[in-house]
């Protein structure tokens, strides 16, 4: 049965063990100074226009978590190609300049020019929504001989496997779903169940086996982009079910090069890197995000971690933030119509841990990830700061864990999602305003259905009619309530 964790117990500092804190402590990050170790990993809030564009909505959430006035925002996953994604934002045209400078402003004057801001780029793969079964049938399966012959070999078949093309489909469509599974391939039934995706080792498709071509020049242009707008930094996502974590998983078996062995793993990562600087210049900030665990079956663990921090760290990466899993691979089921979501299975809980976690909780749950690649990094002489996240919310977990050497940097998504605040009032002694997470998840729920990402938190107090900015179904706050000093 799963275990519930209740919130550690804690104290607050006060502002004289603030001034003596490694968490408050400034510190050097690439070419930047920052004030404090604090660090609001990305968050993707489902905000911007349909078209990816900075609005209103993107302004005031990041404005938001800006008042915390953090050492460093990093802007949610933001796509580096030019095609539709939904209101997720983009960076893939220079169209998207404007509206990024703006977000650049926003956050300098609301943290008074105290927080650095970043921007995560990501490159995803296409993905279809999980079909209606009749319609994959009729239209989307390209039928081959191997389904006649598949389907020739059940009971009463064989005249319907020989007839014309639609015949075969309807006898398809009539078959007991179990049957239906015998006829299709491994791909087929993926595409039926969980709807079709494509993956970095399809080579024989152009697209993909070109992606080592594609992919630095388009990263390139992104963060070009993001030091136009005024960002202080880029980080590439490395991490998760995205393209570049699909290079760097051990299941990525391509033969091209770029697949097969941790050095041919860890290729194209670099390749991206070097065009990157290439662009922004070696005074640019340019970390990145990668998985310590992919925790899936055949997936990589912390040793490949390890090896990937070490080339990417000698490459001259300027930090590296550690998550774990979230992948496609163990993804629950999705509804008919819905996309299947990669932070539903296991790898996916261990990406946003819950009270309701396995031992040891979620508390902390990820810390021995990037403390054995920051180990493995200062082994070799590498002074790259880590970022850790998972389930990090207090001032004594935090600075414990900065003091043991885990990590550099404190990321803390969830918990400033909760209260953007939380960094000021630990700061300012006021600790016991805190407004704690509760680790259940609503916020990542929210994210899995397209919603308007908030906080279960937020709407305790909402009254009917009080002129406060609403969700689209008009029952939620759209960002965190006001700190009331
Ligand atoms: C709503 C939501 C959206 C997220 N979006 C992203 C994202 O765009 N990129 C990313 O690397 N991680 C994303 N994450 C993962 C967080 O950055 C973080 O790694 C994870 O929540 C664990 O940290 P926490 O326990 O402090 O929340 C998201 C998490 C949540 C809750
Ligand atoms: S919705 Fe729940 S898990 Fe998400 S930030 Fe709020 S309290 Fe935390």
């Amino acid at each position: 049965m799963p275990q519930k964790y209740p919130l550690p117990e804690t104290r607050w500092p006060t502002r004289a063990e603030v001034r003596q804190s490694l968490l408050f402590a400034p510190m050097q990050l690439g070419s930047l100074s920052l004030r404090a170790r604090t660090w609001v990993p990305a968050m993707v809030p489902w905000r911007a226009t349909d078209d990816g564009l900075v609005n209103q909505d993107v302004l005031d959430w990041y404005g938001r978590f800006a008042d915390g006035r953090p050492a460093v925002i990093v802007v949610e996953a933001s796509g580096i190609r030019d095609i539709a994604s939904g209101p997720l934002l983009r960076v893939g045209h220079d169209r998207y300049l404007d509206g990024l400078r703006k977000l650049v402003d926003v956050v300098r004057e609301r943290s008074q020019g105290e927080t650095r801001l970043f921007i995560q780029t990501i490159d995803f793969l296409p993905l279809r929504r999980r079909p209606e079964k009749e319609r994959y049938l009729r239209e989307f399966l390209v039928l081959d001989d191997g389904h006649r012959e598949r389907l020739a070999r059940i009971d009463g078949m064989r005249a319907k496997a020989e007839g014309e093309e639609g015949m075969v489909r309807e006898a398809l469509i009539e078959l007991p779903h179990e049957t239906l599974l015998t006829v299709l391939l491994e791909r087929e039934v993926e595409a039926l169940e969980f709807g079709a995706r494509e993956r970095v080792t399809d080579t024989h498709l152009p697209h993909i086996a070109d992606l080592p071509q594609t992919l630095p020049g388009l990263f390139a242009d992104a963060a070009g982009r993001a030091r136009e707008a005024g960002f202080d930094g880029v980080e590439l996502h490395y991490a998760h079910a995205y393209t570049m974590a699909s290079f760097l998983s051990r299941r990525n078996d391509r033969d091209d090069g770029y697949g097969g062995s941790p050095e041919h793993r860890v290729r194209l990562p670099l390749e991206v890197l070097r065009a990157v600087r290439e662009r922004v210049g070696s005074d640019y900030t340019v970390g990145c995000r990668i998985l310590g665990d992919e925790v899936i079956a055949g997936g990589s663990r912390i040793d490949d971690a390890c090896h990937y921090s070490l080339a990417l760290g000698r490459a001259g990466m300027d930090f590296i933030s550690v998550s774990k899993g979230g992948k496609f691979e163990d993804a629950a089921q999705p509804r008919v119509g819905q996309a299947v979501y990669p932070y539903t299975g296991e790898s996916g809980h261990e990406c946003m841990p819950t009270v309701r976690s396995s031992a040891p909780g979620p508390f902390g749950r990820n810390l021995p990830l990037a403390s054995e690649i920051r180990s493995s990094l200062r082994g070799a002489g590498l002074e790259t700061p880590v970022i850790a996240a998972g389930g990090l919310c207090t001032f004594d977990q935090s600075e414990a864990a900065l003091r043991a050497g885990h990590c550099d940097l404190v990321g803390a998504a969830r918990q400033s999602l909760a209260d953007p605040d939380w960094w000021l009032k630990m700061e300012l002694g006021r600790g016991s305003d805190v407004r704690r997470c509760i680790y259940t998840n609503y916020c990542e729920a929210l994210d899995q259905r397209h919603k308007q990402v908030t906080c279960q938190l937020w709407d305790r107090d909402l009254a009917p009619d009080d002129g406060v900015s609403r969700s689209h179904d008009g029952k939620r706050r759209m960002t965190a309530p006001p700190w009331a000093r």
